[in-house]
């Protein structure tokens, strides 16, 4: 019997995080709760600093709240050790950066190929899913081909490929067009948008750029420690 059928594909309750700097402690996040069905595409805006990425690191379980809950597929975090929370990361959740993030050395099938021979899977099988979802991002023509010998927004297909190619149920992304002339954001943009549709995978995604929130089908705001819902309705302007 599957857990996860019931259960929110990512659950955050009373999620808090205070970092000690030295003698200062910085309270980043204050206690709130926060939860994304299948399917869903969520935007998070917020000014810089104010706690945007740690709370996409607490979400993926790659740094643990100071008080609080994160729960991925009904399974809580702080109940795991650490092998087992790299599983259930590598299960259910993808990530997407700012910056590609991708290995130089290796090529863009070896790159999107990777999370699958983390798995333990063969290289065959790895092989054939990094063609796969390659093919799907419009790149399996550049599959040979090391991140310096691609253009910014051909890694940041492969950056997303990467993110994919085992299907989770969540990708979170930081900013994920932020390094992008406009034109390239937007095809970046579409891309997320119709694998949403078409994998029903659910997004997360941090962004300083409106058009991009305005495609949500929610937006929260990260303000004062707190992450409140701005709007549930779509797009209410356009410029
Ligand atoms: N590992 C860390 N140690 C200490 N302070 C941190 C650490 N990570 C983030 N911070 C602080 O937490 C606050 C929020 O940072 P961050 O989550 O990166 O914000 P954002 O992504 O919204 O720009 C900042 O004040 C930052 O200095
Ligand atoms: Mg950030």
């Amino acid at each position: 019997m599957s857990s996860s059928e019931h259960c929110p594909v990512i659950e955050c309750i009373d999620l808090s995080k205070t970092f000690d700097e030295g003698p200062r402690e910085v309270e980043v996040l204050k206690g709130f709760d926060f939860k994304v069905e299948a399917g869903e595409r969520v935007a998070i805006v917020g000014k810089s600093g104010s706690g945007k990425t740690t709370l996409l690191n607490m979400l993926g379980g790659l740094d643990q709240p100071t008080k609080g809950w994160v729960k991925v597929a009904g399974q809580d975090f702080s109940t795991l050790n650490a092998t087992q929370r790299g599983r259930l990361r590598n299960q259910y959740i993808g990530f997407v950066y700012q910056f590609h993030h991708l290995l130089a050395e290796f090529t863009a099938l070896e790159n999107v190929a990777m999370p699958f021979l983390i798995r333990g899977e063969t290289k065959a099988v790895a092989a054939q899913a990094a063609k796969e979802i390659l093919d799907r991002v419009g790149l399996n023509h550049r599959e040979d081909h090391k991140p310096g010998e691609l253009s910014g927004g051909e890694r940041q297909r492969v950056a997303l490929a990467r993110a994919l190619v085992t299907r989770p149920a969540c990708v979170l992304a930081d900013e994920p067009t932020g390094n992008l002339d406009s034109h390239t954001a937007d095809s970046i943009q579409q891309l997320m948008l119709s694998l949403n549709h078409e994998l029903a995978i659910s997004f997360i995604i941090v962004t300083h750029d409106l058009k991009m929130a305005s495609d949500a089908t929610r937006i929260f705001e990260m303000e004062d420690g707190l992450l409140s819902e701005v709007s549930s309705e779509g797009p209410s302007s356009g410029q």
